[in-house]
């Protein structure tokens, strides 16, 4: 098999960015033996600055680096202290852009100026970061149809769990008549410790923070504009719906007490954060709400380190998928996937 080397850049090294790394060292084997690809990582960023190595950084290296509290600017011989994510994508000559920068609803930055100048250079983009989706999605989309690459997020969406391609793959040429997530782990976590292990509020949170689930603000979690982020992708990506989050009606859990789990779990029912689109006349309408849930629905069983997604559908029956994401390896993982798929298809 002939082997397609392609090079990477890796913007943001934290919990999803060290674990990609990782993946990319432990599956090189498997990369080049079944798909014929060679992954190199030409160029990384953080905080610190970036690392450009034409030849190849060593991943292993830079997770070495960030376990003892260093930048990838002290990488040796290739570091660059101080140097921009943009400056990185435009001098490195890469064929991917991995984006994996902290979500920013503001201005989507720095990630989405990433993205864009990654697109514009003719890369192919792979991102689990919502900011710039929820902000700029169509134009995203614009550019790479534009410029013939391919913008790939299944990692957006609830981690590992497959709802974007499930979606748009396995549900192409079927209606969506509804679909409901639980697509926030951090407040799954939450409600379920407090419902069955009678956690209290304040210490189901710091123990999802302390996993590396929570986001860096919190209250994008427990006030439920994570899940309505994720539902706006989906609404844009797989229902074919211009959205934005004011479009989302949205309700997080910070109202929910013990008192109230326990009122759902005597009635035989349970409280879950749940993400909905439903088809109405003039199109979906979008909401994140506590929802009590009969036991048997599809996302009711759901356990703590779960999340999960049913498409309601016209020909295509009733789909649901569930994931165990207990550490956000799979949302690595998915990037992995994403890149496959761009190179073989
Ligand atoms: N964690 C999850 O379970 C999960 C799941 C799905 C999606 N996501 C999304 O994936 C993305 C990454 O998440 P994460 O948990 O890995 O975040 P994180 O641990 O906070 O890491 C963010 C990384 O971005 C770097 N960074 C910040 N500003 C930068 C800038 N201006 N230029 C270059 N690098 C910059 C940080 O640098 P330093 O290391 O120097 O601070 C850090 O390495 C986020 O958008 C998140 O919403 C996360």
């Amino acid at each position: 098999m002939a082997i397609e080397r392609v090079k990477l850049v890796l913007i943001g090294v934290g919990n999803i960015g060290r674990r990609f790394l990782g993946i990319l060292a432990c599956k090189e084997e498997t990369l080049r033996d079944r798909f014929g690809l060679e992954l190199v990582l030409v160029g990384a960023a953080d905080t610190s600055g970036a690392a450009l190595a034409a030849e190849g950084l060593d991943p292993l290296q830079v997770i070495q680096l960030k376990r003892e509290g260093q930048g990838v600017a002290a990488y040796p011989l290739f570091g660059k202290a101080g140097m921009g994510a943009v400056e990185l994508i435009q001098q490195a000559q890469a064929d991917v852009l991995l984006e994996a920068s902290p979500t920013n609803l503001r201005d989507g930055q720095p990630g989405l100026g990433c993205m864009e100048e990654a697109l514009r250079r003719g890369m192919h983009v792979v991102t689990s970061n919502k900011g710039p989706l929820v902000l700029a999605y169509s134009r995203l989309v614009e550019l790479a149809v534009e410029k013939g690459v391919r913008l790939a997020f299944s990692g957006a969406v609830a981690g590992g769990l497959p709802t974007v391609n499930i979606g748009r793959r396995d549900l192409v040429g079927s209606d969506i008549l509804r679909l409901e997530g639980i697509l926030n782990l951090t407040t799954n976590y939450i409600l379920t410790q407090m419902a069955e292990r009678g956690k209290s509020y304040a210490e189901a949170l710091a123990e999802a923070q302390a996993q590396g689930h929570a986001e860096a603000n919190p209250s994008l979690d427990v006030e439920g504009w994570d899940a309505a982020n994720k539902l706006v992708i989906l609404a844009q990506s797989v229902l074919g719906q211009a959205a934005s989050l004011e479009d989302v009606e949205v309700e997080g859990i910070t109202g929910i007490g013990s008192e109230e789990l326990k009122q759902a779990k005597a009635s035989g029912k349970v409280i879950k954060l749940v993400a909905k689109a439903e088809r109405e006349d003039s199109g979906y309408r979008l909401s994140v709400q506590p929802t009590w849930l009969d036991l048997s629905h599809p996302l009711a069983r759901l356990t703590a380190h779960q999340m999960g997604i049913v498409y309601h559908t016209d020909i295509n029956g009733t789909i649901a998928a569930t994931i165990v994401e207990e550490d956000p390896l799979p949302t690595a993982a998915a990037m992995l996937r994403d890149l496959i798929n761009i190179y073989s298809q």
